[in-house]
């Protein structure tokens, strides 16, 4: 089986969304998918239902530290949300359509928005350790090569053959997220970037930083790009927030190198700017 082929049919996400229908008591209209270190989010959802990957048939099961593996649903403020407490990553050996499969997951319980968090490294030179990115665009490398979460045959059901992506992030939701980063006192965080995601799981040389930055990157990571395209395909709104918890290495010979510890750790600092920030742009969206 070549891993960038595997496709899970309708039927299956279906029976995945049924199970955990049953349990709800409303629609989640907002899914969120909380990035390396940043799941504190789904702690402050009132009433929540948890659904461990584990208990849902197929569903992959997140292996990476940082990253738990359940749905949580419930109130996020004046909200019904569903909450992706840890994240699946291609790198940790799952195909394109099982690492993407939570986002169809969430399309078939009614979601129309998602909002996508993630750690990534400074690519930017002015970006400092700390600081937050509204993802504006992005540049998938893998599917430079074919490396595509809808390489396959496509099922109309979820969304086109050849969906845009032109305007994958939406502007409306960049435009609230800056506003509340101001309204909040965050805007000295706050950045505007492309945000570019690579295979991983190593981090990247030097000149591949490098050629990144002439490519038009502001940050780079591991995942992201993947779901959005799900997202994109199945008609969803997109916002993307990325926290940069390293700066990319652009010095040959430095005698530094990233680390998961310091993503981890700049997650931790930051957790509570991050929570207050996309709580309160998600009470704030219209959806
Ligand atoms: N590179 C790739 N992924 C990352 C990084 C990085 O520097 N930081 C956090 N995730």
């Amino acid at each position: 089986m070549d891993p960038t082929v595997e496709t899970v049919s309708y039927d299956e996400v279906a029976a995945i969304a049924d199970l955990i229908k049953k349990k709800l008591v409303d629609t989640p209209i907002l899914g969120i998918i909380c990035g390396s270190g940043l799941g504190g989010l789904a702690d402050i959802v009132s009433d929540p239902i948890c659904f461990p990957y584990s208990e849902l048939p197929g569903f992959p099961v997140s292996t990476v530290a940082g990253h738990v593996g359940q749905f949580v649903v419930g109130m996020l403020g004046n909200k019904y949300v569903i909450i992706m407490k840890g994240r699946l990553h291609a790198y940790e050996g799952y195909s394109m359509a099982k690492a993407t499969l939570p986002v169809r997951v969430m399309k078939l319980l009614g979601v129309k928005v998602l909002i996508v968090t993630n750690a990534a490294g400074g690519i930017n030179q002015d970006y400092n350790v700390g600081d937050f990115m509204i993802i504006k665009d992005q540049l998938n490398i893998p599917g430079f090569v074919g490396i595509n979460p809808l390489r396959g045959p496509n099922d109309e059901r979820f969304g086109p053959r050849f969906p845009a992506m032109s305007k994958a992030y939406d502007r409306e939701y960049r435009k609230l997220a800056k506003q509340v980063a101001e309204e909040l006192g965050y805007s000295h965080y706050l950045r505007e970037g492309v945000y570019c995601s690579l295979g991983g799981p190593c981090y990247e040389t030097v000149t591949e930083c490098r050629f990144l930055q002439t490519a038009g990157a502001d940050a780079v990571g591991m995942s992201t790009c993947p779901e959005v395209i799900v997202a994109c395909h199945a008609s969803m709104r997109v916002l993307g927030l990325s926290l940069i918890t390293n700066k990319a290495i652009m010095e040959y010979d430095s005698d530094l190198a990233a680390n998961h510890e310091e993503v981890l750790e700049t997650g931790r600092k930051q957790a509570c700017v991050m929570l207050k920030l996309v709580s309160t742009i998600a009470e704030r969206m219209v959806i």
